[in-house]
């Protein structure tokens, strides 16, 4: 596998680098570019840890280069929320950064599964679709929003309430990624019937203001890098296992076609040789979740639309 990672040198990418570097099977390569002139400094730091997976670093005009032969690319480059922020207002900044950095992968590795981590990901999937699309390379099983970060936090935050390990805990969380486009399906954890409605209500709303708990405690340094970096290198790592022929791997994810509650939409996939190959399918819900289903679509809906529109306007003025 040869994995590209772009924004690589910030507070996600560098982390996310590093357990990439552990954890990618033998004889992969991990090629890192960030705008960052260090970036080459950071692939030099992570060449030093005795595995398998050899690493380049990149910077500058060098983004071809950083691209070329990428089974997959995974992008966390971008701005981060400051408290106060919602993710929608890093659109101005990101969108332009998305649809620059998905044009160059659409020439140089067109077939790449390309996963996206910065923020707004409601919105900043829809912008690469339109990029790639307009570059005639778009296949829908290709492009991927990074929502994991919600499943881990939904995971941890139920493996507490229930006194259960963590990491066996398994908690559906689809929708979008952000606010209340969040929707974790707790009904669909074993052992929660004993929570009580007005405690699901609670931990619903904190699984979807997880990422702002630590907006806060950051005080101004930045949102989640190290949880994002642990999500990311998960997801990265199952589709690279679907790529490879491992059957039955699974996680959730942003992508587009499957759901009748969004255009894209955050579900349950398996992956396979060619991307994800099959939403599955969640099944009945909740009544309370079915409202936070049916309320969700339009705010779900209109990110969408944003970011379709300025994908179109952008491919418009970037020919
Ligand atoms: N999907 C999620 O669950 C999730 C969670 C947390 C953060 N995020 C998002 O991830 C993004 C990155 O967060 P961070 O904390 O790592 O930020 P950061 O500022 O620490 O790092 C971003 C990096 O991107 C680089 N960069 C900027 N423009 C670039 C470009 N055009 N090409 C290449 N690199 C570029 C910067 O130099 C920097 O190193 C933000 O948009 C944030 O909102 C997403």
């Amino acid at each position: 596998m040869k994995v590209a990672v772009l924004g690589a040198a910030g507070g996600i990418g560098q982390p996310l680098s590093l357990i990439l570097k552990n954890e990618l099977p033998a004889g992969s390569s991990l090629s890192l570019y960030d705008v960052a002139p260090f970036t080459p400094g950071v692939a030099k730091d992570l060449s030093h840890i005795p595995t398998d997976v050899c690493v380049n670093g990149f910077t500058g005009d060098d983004l071809p280069k950083a691209l070329e032969g990428a089974d997959i690319v995974v992008i966390p480059a971008g701005v981060a929320r400051k408290p106060g922020m919602t993710r929608d207002d890093l659109f101005n900044v990101n969108a332009g950064i998305i649809a620059n950095l998905v044009k160059n992968a659409a020439k140089v590795c067109p077939k790449a599964c390309i996963c996206i981590i910065t923020n707004p990901v409601n919105s900043t999937v829809p912008i690469a679709a339109e990029v790639l699309k307009a570059e005639g390379v778009y296949d829908p099983h290709r492009l991927f929003g990074v929502s994991a970060l919600d499943v881990l936090r939904a995971e941890t935050f139920l493996g507490e309430e229930l006194g259960l390990s963590k990491v066996t805990t398994q908690v559906p969380v689809i929708g979008g990624h952000s606010g209340t486009t969040i929707l974790p399906l707790l009904s669909k954890v074993v052992g929660s019937e004993v929570i009580s409605a007005e405690r699901i209500k609670e931990l619903t709303t904190r699984i979807q203001n997880a990422g702002t708990e630590v907006v806060e405690a950051k005080a101004g340094a930045g949102s989640a890098t190290l949880s994002m970096a642990a999500a990311g290198a998960r997801f990265a790592l199952k589709v690279a296992r679907g790529l490879m022929g491992e059957p039955g791997v699974t996680e959730y994810g942003y992508v587009q076609g499957g759901s009748q509650y969004g255009e894209f939409f955050a579900q349950r996939l398996e992956f396979g040789t060619e991307g994800w190959k099959r939403v599955i399918d969640f099944g009945p819900v909740s009544s309370f979740e079915q409202e936070c289903l049916e309320s969700l679509k339009g705010e779900l809906a209109g990110n969408i639309k944003k970011g379709v529109e300025f994908g179109q306007k952008w491919v418009a003025e970037n020919k």
